[in-house]
């Protein structure tokens, strides 16, 4: 079978942890989408509300082929899955920039210790791919841009340095014990059910119930906003594709723009006005991401094809349709 131009015949399972997340939801979709069983796990952490993540993992609870539990990474029943599936999609973390200053201990025990004991349980049974989720933070004030995956990183958050602690663990378990591990480094992933601490989903918000949206900084910060099919495209390539162990791809659009313009598209596409409360900036903010996609285009023929507007106007549509289902105006 090919999918995308990647041949496989390999009809197992893939385990997806962080499920009932943002990305996760989509890249356990778009795998069911292409044929694969899929195990989903998730602990529902607090770190955003629960009804929302239940919300995410609806529509997968009604298809075939797609089984989940509720559980912790690292608790003995997760081994059960790992002999029988052909790839792990490692997506559970602690994300979020901004709030890893004060809650250090949650971010390495969820993002490193984890990862570790996935990588762990992964060589004890059956030694499936490891595709993890790392992140553009890990490169910090870039030396250049695009940037390239061989980029010095010296990221600049408590979450950026647990991020590239996790994702070297994978570099090490794929060139010292045989895993077949890929890092992904994702840049400011949005679209539908985007988290909701996150800069366009707050913007809709903002937009949609005539509230303050909290700028941080003077809006010239840039980012490459990343569209989450696009995003899940990439992953779930990633998960039935060979790949040299310890490969390391960045997952951009290639298209960095300033929030200030972020703020108009979001304005255009819902027909309304966002107020401004300006902040300070936010400690350990960058104040620009910009990726190269060349690598992973030569690996997986992979590039992100989702435009901005087009990205915004989906995650508009499905802010509306929930809140429609929620029986509250939108
Ligand atoms: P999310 O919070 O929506 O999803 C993560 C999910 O993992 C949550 O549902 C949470 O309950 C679950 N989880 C966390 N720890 C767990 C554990 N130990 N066991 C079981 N479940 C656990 O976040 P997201 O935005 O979908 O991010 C997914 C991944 O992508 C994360 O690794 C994040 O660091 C990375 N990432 C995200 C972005 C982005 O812009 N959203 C960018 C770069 C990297
Ligand atoms: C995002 C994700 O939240 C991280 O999990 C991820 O690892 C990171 O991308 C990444 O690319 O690696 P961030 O770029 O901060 O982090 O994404 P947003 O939360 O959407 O913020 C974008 C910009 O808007 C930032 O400069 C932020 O300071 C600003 N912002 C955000 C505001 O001005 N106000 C807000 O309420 C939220």
């Amino acid at each position: 079978m090919t999918i995308h131009g990647q041949t496989t015949r390999d009809r197992r399972p893939v385990l997806v942890t962080g499920a009932a997340g943002f990305i996760g939801h989509h890249t356990a979709g778009l795998l069911l989408d292409w044929g694969f069983p899929v195990i989903g796990i998730d602990s529902f952490t607090p770190y955003y509300a629960r009804s929302t993540k239940e919300r995410n993992l609806s529509a997968l609870l009604e298809r075939d082929g797609f089984r989940f539990t509720e559980t912790f990474i690292d608790s003995p029943g997760t081994e059960q899955y790992l002999s029988d599936v052909q790839a792990v999609v490692h997506l559970a973390a602690q994300p979020g920039v901004r709030d890893s200053w004060a809650e250090f201990d949650t971010y390495v025990q969820l993002n490193i210790h984890a990862t570790k004991w996935l990588l762990d349980a992964a060589l004890r049974h059956g030694s499936p791919r490891v595709v993890s989720a790392s992140s553009s933070s890990v490169y910090g004030e870039a030396p250049v841009y695009p940037t390239c995956e061989g980029a010095q990183t010296t990221p600049r958050s408590p979450y950026g340095i647990t991020k590239l602690a996790a994702e070297r663990l994978c570099v090490a378990y794929g060139l010292e014990r045989g895993l077949s591990t890929v890092g992904l480094r994702y840049f400011t992933v949005f679209g539908p059910a985007q988290r909701p601490d996150m800069a366009i989903q707050r913007l809709i918000t903002a937009a949609h119930e005539g509230t303050t949206f909290e700028l941080f900084g003077d809006g010239r910060q840039i980012r490459d906003f990343t569209f989450v099919g696009d995003v899940a495209r990439a992953t779930a390539l990633a998960a039935i594709t060979e790949l040299p162990p310890g490969s390391v791809f960045n997952v951009c659009s290639e298209t960095p723009i300033t929030v200030n313009d972020v703020i108009e598209v979001v304005e255009a596409v819902s027909g309304q006005t966002v107020q401004l409360e300006r902040h300070s900036v936010s400690v350990g903010d960058v104040t620009r991401t910009g990726g190269s996609a060349d690598m992973i285009a030569d690996a997986l023929g992979w590039r992100a094809e989702t435009s901005l507007e087009d990205g915004i106007r989906a995650q508009v549509a499905e802010y509306r349709r929930r809140m429609s289902l929620a029986g509250l105006a939108a």
